[in-house]
């Protein structure tokens, strides 16, 4: 098999591009990890020359890559990006892109269609690759890389599934979930399965209940339009949570091959039971309506909070409680494990004093790290105990500098063909079955009512109902030692 491999990048004066793809690509290049023999082409509809695109790639690189830039590494790299103008949706220029591409590579190399497009191209664009015999792999691979928003429901997200599947197979495609690209999201696997010690606890007869909190500090900026479509549920359950949620939840599967993990992980989410209407929590931020492209009148959440249950025998009676939001407190994703109480306290506290539950806390950013929270006697006391914080930071513990940014993981797996990252159809659309009723009962009579919140705060108070109806507090997992209860 011919080793060349030629990334086309549908869209590609877009913002991905300049933003993420192309300071990924560079920064594994610079690490001499970017496989030899890979080219890039841009192929959008602007009219850009080979000098314009790369120049627009250079203020990507300089503004969102590593600093400062490295000019002549930079002009080493930059002479194999290549710009093609063309409509993607019209069969002609998608047959000239194949002509150019067979004039300029070698005829039997790979290729790998990144579909950096919004989502109204992408049945379009894997029509027109069917339709020029693109997807055969008889000389080289084909793969497509499409991002998400993957449909916005069950139905559109199987239309989709139908349209991919009808020119692509399932092993030539990568949906990007970015979350899964993360160091810490993908240690949640390696901290369960490369150790003795943490999987014997990891179930209901040890765990209490878990969080998941995803805060972002920004409010939706120039992305209105699009949110106003989208609303939390979209936007950060129906992919990152779930995916989150299933790391933390799924059983191990026999090896890290990409299908025994998902297959691990579809049997995880099909076994959630419904969400109820009553478990969930809606929320706006207030002067989101003023937002540019948001409607004066906007129903749409941007904060949301859940409970939810695994029925399996791991997790039977374990509450999960998921919370993400826009315009927060602070921008941190974090787990956290919440243990029961020692069955018997033999020592004599202080009146008043409650021992802390045990607390493990994967957190996935921004101080990526993980801690465990125990209780430990008081020095110089009798019987007094405190809780304290193990920490493990990856910025102390490994001397590699700033994290790689997920794209640059993703990227390489996706031009090594390891697709255990990336979701499959069947996980997109479990996902979408569980995120669709919540969706259209908060259009019903049913719905909980739309609350706001102020910017800057932890979400609205309902959310901590939410949780004090089973008497659990939201925790700050990566902050441990400080405020537990994270709305004072
Ligand atoms: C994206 C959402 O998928 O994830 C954005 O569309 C959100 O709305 C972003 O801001 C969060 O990603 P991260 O990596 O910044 O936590």
């Amino acid at each position: 098999m011919n080793e060349q491999s030629t990334m086309v990048i549908f869209g590609a004066s877009g913002d991905l591009t300049r933003r993420k793809l192309i300071p990924a690509l560079f920064s594994l290049y610079l690490k001499g990890r970017l496989p030899a023999g890979t080219h890039v082409v841009g192929f959008a509809k602007d009219p850009l020359t080979d000098e314009e695109f790369r120049a627009r790639l250079r203020d990507g690189v300089e503004e969102f890559g590593a600093r400062p830039l490295d000019a002549a590494a930079w002009q080493a790299f930059s002479a194999d990006l290549r710009y093609i103008p063309g409509d993607f949706t019209r069969l002609a220029d998608c047959q000239s892109l194949q002509a150019k591409l067979r004039g300029t590579a070698d005829e039997t190399s790979n290729l790998l269609y990144y579909l950096a497009t919004p989502p109204a191209f992408f049945v379009p664009i894997v029509e027109r690759l069917g339709e020029t015999g693109m997807a055969r792999e008889d000389k080289g691979w084909r793969r497509i890389v499409i991002e998400k928003p993957f449909g916005r429901d069950l139905a559109s997200a199987q239309e989709l599934n139908r349209t991919i599947h009808s020119v692509f197979d399932e092993h030539q495609v990568y949906r990007i979930d970015h979350y899964l690209g993360k160091e810490t999201a993908q240690n949640i696997l390696f901290f369960r399965f490369a150790n003795t010690i943490f999987e014997p606890v990891w179930n209901r007869n040890y765990v209490h209940h878990v969080q998941i909190t995803m805060a972002e500090s920004v409010g939706v900026g120039h992305r209105g339009a699009y949110y106003e479509q989208a609303g939390v549920l979209r936007d950060m359950f129906q992919n990152h949570m779930l995916q989150m949620l299933s790391l933390v939840t799924m059983e191990p599967p026999a090896c890290f091959d990409a299908d025994p993990v998902r297959n691990e992980k579809v049997k995880v989410l099909s076994a959630i039971r419904p969400i109820a209407l009553n478990d969930t929590v809606r929320a706006q931020y207030r002067g989101y309506r003023e937002e540019p492209y948001v409607a004066p009148d906007s129903q749409t959440a941007t904060y949301a909070a859940l409970k939810l249950l695994v029925d399996n025998w791991r997790w039977q009676g374990v509450p999960f409680y998921l919370r993400s939001g826009k315009a927060l407190a602070q921008k941190v994703s974090e787990i956290v494990i919440e243990f029961k109480s020692p069955p018997h306290v033999m020592f004599d506290l202080p009146e008043q004093y409650q021992l802390t539950s045990n607390m493990l806390s994967l957190c996935i950013q921004p101080d990526e790290g993980i801690h465990l929270k125990f209780e430990t006697k008081v020095p110089d006391s009798v019987q007094e105990t405190r809780s304290v914080d193990m920490e493990f930071h990856y910025s102390s513990a490994f001397d590699t500098g700033r994290l790689p940014d997920a794209y640059e993981r993703l990227l390489l797996d996706t031009l090594q063909g390891d697709a255990a990252l990336f979701a499959r159809s069947d996980g997109i659309e479990m996902g979408w079955r569980l995120i669709d009723p919540i969706v259209q009962g908060w259009q019903s009579s049913d719905a909980p009512p739309l609350v706001s919140y102020p910017v800057g705060s932890w979400g609205p108070a309902e959310a901590d109902h939410l949780l004090a109806r089973d008497e659990h507090v939201w925790r700050r997992g990566c902050h441990l030692g400080e405020e537990l209860d994270d709305r004072h």
